[in-house]
């Protein structure tokens, strides 16, 4: 970059905050959270934020498009890997050596090849509903058979039930897919949680991934665990994926790591043919440098707005429609909403989307305990949830 350019990243960054585009300017935009529904949907389903980009991955971008530098990656520049790593550091005492780990395409690609290598073709891979739904498909796509393993839920929280864990893997399973935090609840887990785990999976010989694409959006107060951090038995057996695709809204640019402790899954990665690197987007590598190093304000900027937006949802939940009930997690900007009181069904993403013009995920889609929840992002103005909220009771209150 010029030195003009890095003062100018300098000066953003310093007055950055989560600025929501207004609403021509989001539905300018071309991704998918705009496009897939006309106008008058209001679209709060994907997650993607409408939050304005962080100043600092702005203006890197635009350096580049400036001196037209949209060739491929370079997978030798470990820079995107070090801002990664000394992201790790500051915010969750981990340091993971850069050498150990490895690019990829996106998150999606990071599991479906991992698994693709801990697994022999038909071997059971858990997961643990209510969970990211393509998470089905990257253990199909992975050549392996999904074991369902529920999350406790207490009515309040969502925890893992290590005992169903342990009995799928001895069942034969022969690895873990986990979502840490989890999407759609927020779960954020334990330290002594995941410990526990990493215990029962070695007992067993198995191995984990463990998606961490949320982990940069934790909430405050809230205290996110890297899996490879929790004890010798997880270094040597997991892999994590991460990614500032979510911290940062950069989904479209296409960069993801792989990150490992151990020798062995260390050799691994290295092994993985090159083309699984070279299929990063150059501007994802730049966009996730820039977030991981410089983009740390907007990010905890972004994180207040989604906890305010959180609170918001709350009172309009309380004041509008009471019998909708908010499981608020610590982490993401994925709200997980229980409309089972309603009487809408399995699926009332599918009711909301008919009657009151608002597009959720329905709750299904992330397995059996979904059914009777939809799922509603928040990384939007907070006129977006209210507005979201009254259409929804205005569409009830006219069914009667
Ligand atoms: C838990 C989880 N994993 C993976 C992904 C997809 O990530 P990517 O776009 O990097 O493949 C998402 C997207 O929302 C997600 O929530």
């Amino acid at each position: 970059m010029t030195d003009a350019v890095t003062d100018a990243v300098t000066d953003a960054v310093t007055a950055a905050l989560p600025a929501v585009d207004p609403i021509d300017d989001l539905r300018a935009r071309e991704s998918e959270k705009w496009t897939a529904y006309p106008a008058d949907v209001l679209p709060l389903f994907v997650a993607e934020m409408d939050f304005a980009l962080a100043p600092p991955i702005k203006a890197a971008l635009a350096a580049a498009l400036e001196r037209s530098d949209t060739g491929y990656v370079n997978i030798r520049d470990l820079r995107t890997a070090q801002a990664f790593a000394d992201f790790a550091a500051d915010r969750w005492d981990w340091r993971p050596r850069v050498e150990a780990m490895g690019y990829a395409t996106d998150v999606s690609t990071v599991v479906v090849e991992g698994l693709r290598r801990l697994i022999a073709p038909g071997e059971g891979v858990v997961i643990t509903p209510p969970v990211y739904p393509p998470f089905w498909d990257f253990i199909d796509e992975a050549g392996g058979a999904v074991v369902e393993v529920p999350m406790l839920d207490d009515g309040t929280d969502y925890a893992l039930d290590l005992d169903g864990i342990d009995r799928a893997l001895t069942a034969g399973a022969r690895a873990v897919l986990l979502c840490n935090p989890g999407n759609p609840t927020g779960t954020v887990h334990s330290r002594e949680t995941l410990a526990e785990l990493s215990r029962i999976v070695a007992r067993h010989g198995a191995s984990v991934i463990s998606d961490e694409i949320h982990a940069p959006l934790v909430h405050a107060g809230a205290t996110f665990t890297p899996y490879l951090t929790v004890s010798d038995e997880a270094r040597d057996h997991a892999i994590v994926a991460a990614s500032g695709s979510k911290a940062f809204n950069l989904a479209g640019l296409k960069t993801a790591m792989f990150v490992a402790e151990s020798e062995r899954m260390a050799a691994l990665i290295h092994d993985l043919p090159e083309e699984v690197a070279v299929r990063a987007g150059l501007y994802g590598f730049i966009a996730t440098r820039e977030g991981f190093s410089r983009g740390r304000d907007w990010l905890d900027a972004a994180i207040a707005t989604v906890e305010a937006n959180l609170a918001v949802l709350q009172q309009q939940l309380d004041d509008h429609l009471p019998g909708v009930r908010l499981r608020r997690g610590r982490a993401t900007y994925l709200a997980w909403l229980d409309f089972s009181a309603l009487g809408l069904g399995d699926d009332p993403a599918e009711w909301i989307l008919e009657h009151a013009n608002v597009a959720l995920v329905g709750g299904p889609a992330f397995g059996a305990p979904g059914a009777g929840f939809a799922r509603l992002n928040v990384a939007c103005a907070p006129e977006m949830i209210v507005e979201a909220v009254r259409r929804i009771a205005a569409a009830l209150a006219k069914r009667g």
